[in-house]
């Protein structure tokens, strides 16, 4: 049984505050980079960042306007305005749970989600919750670890995986198993760090 709960997602995040940037800054500067070239957005798009953590893809958004970040720990909300504020990035970030967003139907037009859809206890919910709250036509970008689409895992990856889901991520989750509860479509699927365990993922909303 894994504990990865929304309330213990708010507890660990809190103790790892401290070390966060040490551990996600300089290993993935490279993919978030990457990553929001690949999200293609206009400088004045509405964007939420789902999932923000200290807002470690800030410096990869400067320029964009009309910037939202949610997340679930208090600590890593305060953390990401204090860096928006220092980078002059204008924000509008707010504690909030990623399965369950407070904002209407078809409000962005586009959506960055890094390391959050292994991490959220419930990814499928998350991805509804995406789906919802994105524009027709729009986009997601998605960089996380994920296993090959169609891929089981094996029994001493599922038990690793009680340790792993619990302190760090889940290891054993699939992008198309996820997305395959909505409409929306994988447009690129490509290899990131650790041979391709990390994917940079685009996602688009059907046009009406
Ligand atoms: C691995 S960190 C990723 C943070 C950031 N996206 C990044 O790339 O550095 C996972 C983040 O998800 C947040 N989180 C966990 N469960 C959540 C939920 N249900 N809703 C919103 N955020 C959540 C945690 O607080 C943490 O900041």
């Amino acid at each position: 049984m894994s504990l990865n709960t929304n309330t213990w997602n708010r507890l660990r995040y809190t103790l790892y505050l401290p070390v966060y940037d040490l551990i996600a800054d300089r290993i993935f500067r490279k993919y978030r980079k990457r990553s929001v070239e690949l999200l293609n957005a206009k400088p004045g798009d509405a964007i939420l960042l789902l999932g923000a953590g200290t807002g470690l893809d800030l410096p990869y958004l400067k320029g964009y306007t009309n910037l939202t970040a949610i997340d679930i720990t208090p600590g890593m909300i305060a953390k990401l305005q204090e860096r928006a504020e220092k980078l002059h990035i204008p924000v509008n970030a707010r504690v909030m749970n990623g399965q369950q967003l407070d904002f209407a139907d078809n409000s962005f037009d586009a959506i960055v989600a890094h390391l959050i859809l292994a991490v959220i206890p419930d990814p499928v919910a998350c991805i509804k919750e995406v789906e919802r709250v994105l524009k027709p036509g729009g986009t997601v970008m998605v960089f996380d670890k994920f296993l090959p689409d169609g891929q089981q895992p094996t029994i001493v990856r599922r038990f690793f995986n009680q340790i792993a889901g619990t302190l760090f991520s889940d290891i054993n989750r699939s992008i198309g198993a996820i997305v395959s509860h909505t409409s929306l479509t994988i447009e690129l699927n490509e290899p990131a760090t650790l041979n391709g365990t990390f994917r940079l993922v685009r996602l688009r909303k059907p046009e009406l």
